[in-house]
């Protein structure tokens, strides 16, 4: 039989298996962040990692299950479901990987990272080949501690570093909806173009007074596409319901846009109905980013 793991993120455990619940995957057993399910599925929203078709590889010795990993791949990161002294002692004796924080718009890893746990004494559970090139899907940043106003930048950071297939160009128009504090804003003006940031409340006056960023105070929901220049990217960090979003991406994507990065972010109870209509009536994909919290980032890249 076919089996896969997913690993939840930090305080997700409930999403991941709700979303399994809603894809009818049968989960065979869970252990805290990791959830062992049949089948060979990829689009696992809620899974920071996903070790697609697990290998279970029987281990004599600390020394046979170092061996047994170091044959299939170099780079291995642990997750610990149980017998952590042991799983530790193995992962001792293997390579080395980076684990420092990374700067923003680091070079993507070109190795695959590989992902194992010690499920039982003498029993890995292992895919050499992740959903992530980071180890278990985390990674952090040499954070900016100065420049920008809020932290919400690290999702942008993470996307453009780890995710999008390109970065915007200084010839494009940014539209940043939901745009204050600015943090957002000040990520998307570094790339050169112009940004126009849109919000009820104000930018912080220094991310305002930025060269090429101009401001609408007002609310997004008003705002015709037919009132600015031509938009080459459509952010949207904007607190408000999903269906609120799927509506608004629509008229955007009617007037002509082609590149979206949103978050979808949820109240109590994360609606994966809805989150799934942005797939359904737009394409792209769906990620929970590691700097995502209980939000999910939706991207088309078309152009
Ligand atoms: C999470 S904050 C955005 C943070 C921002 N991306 C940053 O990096 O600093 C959400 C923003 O959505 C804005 N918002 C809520 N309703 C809005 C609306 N109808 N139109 C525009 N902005 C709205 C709020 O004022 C708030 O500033």
């Amino acid at each position: 039989m076919d089996k896969s793991l997913y690993l939840a993120p930090f305080k997700h455990e409930d999403d991941l298996l709700k979303e399994l619940a809603f894809k009818n995957i049968k989960v065979l057993e869970t252990r805290g962040r990791a959830v062992l399910a049949e089948g060979l599925r990829e689009d696992i929203i809620w899974a920071q990692s996903a070790w697609i078709g697990v290998l279970e590889i029987a281990i004599t010795s600390i020394k046979d299950g170092a061996k047994k990993l170091r044959e299939l791949n170099r780079n291995w990161a642990l997750f610990s479901t149980g017998q952590h002294r042991r799983a530790e002692l193995i992962q001792n004796e293997l390579p080395h990987y980076p684990t420092k924080p990374i700067p923003f718009l680091a070079a993507r890893p070109t190795q695959p990272m590989g992902g194992w746990t010690l499920w039982e004494n003498d029993l890995i559970i292992a895919s050499a080949q992740t959903t992530s090139l980071y180890p278990i899907g985390e990674m952090t940043f040499e954070e900016d501690q100065i420049n920008p106003p809020s932290r919400a930048y690290l999702k942008l950071w993470e996307f453009f570093t780890c995710h999008s297939p390109r970065l915007p160009n200084a010839s494009e128009h940014l539209l940043d909806m939901g745009a204050c504090p600015g943090g957002w804003t000040w990520v998307l003006q570094s790339f050169g173009g112009a940004v126009t940031a849109v919000d009820k409340a104000p930018l912080e006056k220094r991310i305002a007074e930025l060269p090429r960023v101009s401001l609408l105070n007002e609310s997004a929901f008003g705002l015709a596409p037919n009132r600015i220049d031509k938009v080459d990217w459509f952010f949207s960090d904007i607190i408000c319901y999903p269906e609120r979003l799927l509506t608004l991406v629509g008229h955007w994507r009617e007037a002509g846009v082609k590149n979206f990065v949103c978050t979808i972010k949820y109240q109590a109870e994360t609606d994966f109905a809805v989150t799934h209509q942005f797939l359904e009536k737009f394409g792209g994909n769906i990620i929970h980013q590691h700097h995502n919290k209980h939000e999910v980032t939706w991207f088309l890249i078309e152009s």
